[in-house]
C-alpha cells in the first residue's frame, strides 16, 4: 500500500486504516481510494475485525479529491474514469467504520467521512464542501448527506459559499458524535469502537444495516443526480478555471461559461 497505512489488530478486533499522503493533506487520488476499496473488502472478511477505524493525520482527515489528478479532465473523461465507483465499496462494508477526524476534511475528505458510520473529531477539525470555490460541485454524495445531516438551509450555506464548519459547529448540527482535544480524538474513537466490538458482530451488522436502510432509500437516486452533475461542471470554463487556479495558487475569476 502506497497512499494508507493499515494495521489490523491496532487493539484487539479493531482495525485501523491510517490515510497518509500528508504533504497533500491526504488528497484522495484514485489509487488512495482504491487502496481503502481493497482493504475495506479484506477487513470485511477478516473475523478477527469487528470495528475499523479511519484517520489521517493531525492537519488533516483529507482535504478532498486530488484537485491536480481532475483539473484538465473532460466531463467524458470523468464519466468514464467513473472514479466514484470505489466510494460505493466503502457503504457497503458490513462493519461499522468510524471516522476520526483532525483539521481539514473538505469536498471529497468532508464526504468520505461522512461515508463512515461516526465520527469523531478534534477540536481542529474543520468540515466543509468548498468545491464552489473551485467552480464545481460537490460529487462524492456531499449535496446528499450533508443535506441529510445538517439540514436544507445549514447545507445550502455550506455548499454555495464553501464555508467551513468548525468542530463544535459540526456537533451542533449533529454531523459528528463528540469533540474532544486534538491528543484524544484517535483514543476516544477507540474507546466507541471497543464498546461496539463487545457486542454481537452479527447483531451490530444487522442494526447497521437496518440503520442505513433508513437513512439511504432514496440515496442511489439523489447519488447518481449528484454525479452526472459534478462531471457537467467539467464541460465549464469555470471548472478549469477554477481548478488551475487552486494549482497556480491564484485567485479564479469565474466567467459563468
Ligand atoms: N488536491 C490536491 N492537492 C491538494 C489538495 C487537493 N484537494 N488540497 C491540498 N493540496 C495540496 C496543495 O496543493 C499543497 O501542495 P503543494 O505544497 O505541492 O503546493 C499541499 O497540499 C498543502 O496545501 P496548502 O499549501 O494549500 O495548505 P494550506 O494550509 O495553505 O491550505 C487548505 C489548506 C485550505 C485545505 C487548501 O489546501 C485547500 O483549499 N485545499 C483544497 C480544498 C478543496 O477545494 N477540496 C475539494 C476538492 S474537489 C472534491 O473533493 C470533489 C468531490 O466532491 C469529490
Amino acid at each position: 500500500m502506497e497512499f494508507i497505512k493499515v494495521t489490523e489488530q491496532y487493539q484487539p478486533a479493531i482495525a485501523l486504516i491510517q490515510l497518509n499522503r500528508p504533504k497533500e493533506l491526504n488528497a484522495l487520488n484514485k489509487q488512495l481510494m482504491e487502496e481503502v476499496r481493497d482493504t475495506l473488502q479484506l477487513l470485511d472478511k477478516n473475523e478477527a475485525v469487528r470495528v475499523i477505524i479511519i484517520t489521517g493525520d493531525e492537519r488533516a482527515f483529507a482535504a478532498g479529491a486530488d484537485i491536480k489528478q481532475m483539473a484538465d479532465k473532460s466531463a467524458i473523461d470523468m464519466l468514464l474514469i467513473d472514479q466514484f465507483s470505489t466510494w460505493d465499496q466503502i457503504r457497503k462494508t458490513k462493519k461499522p467504520i468510524i471516522a476520526a477526524v483532525s483539521g481539514f476534511a473538505l469536498g471529497g475528505g468532508c464526504e468520505f467521512a461522512m461515508t463512515c458510520d461516526m465520527i469523531i473529531a478534534s477540536e481542529t477539525a474543520k468540515f466543509g464542501q468548498p468545491e464552489i470555490k473551485i467552480g464545481t460541485i460537490p460529487g462524492a454524495g456531499g449535496t446528499q448527506r450533508l443535506t441529510k445531516a445538517v439540514g436544507k438551509a445549514k447545507a445550502m450555506e455550506l455548499i454555495l459559499t464553501g464555508r467551513f464548519l468548525s468542530a463544535e459547529e459540526a456537533h451542533f448540527y449533529g454531523l459528528v458524535n463528540k469533540v474532544v482535544p486534538v491528543e484524544m480524538y484517535l483514543h476516544e474513537a477507540v474507546e466507541l469502537a471497543k464498546e461496539i466490538a463487545q457486542m454481537s458482530p452479527v447483531a451490530v451488522q444487522l442494526a447497521k444495516e437496518a440503520i442505513n436502510r433508513s437513512f439511504e432509500t432514496q440515496l442511489d437516486e439523489g447519488l447518481a443526480f449528484e454525479r452526472k452533475n459534478f462531471y457537467l461542471t467539467f464541460a465549464s470554463a469555470d471548472q478549469k478555471e477554477g481548478m488551475n487556479a487552486f494549482v497556480e495558487k491564484r485567485k479564479p475569476s469565474f466567467t459563468g461559461r
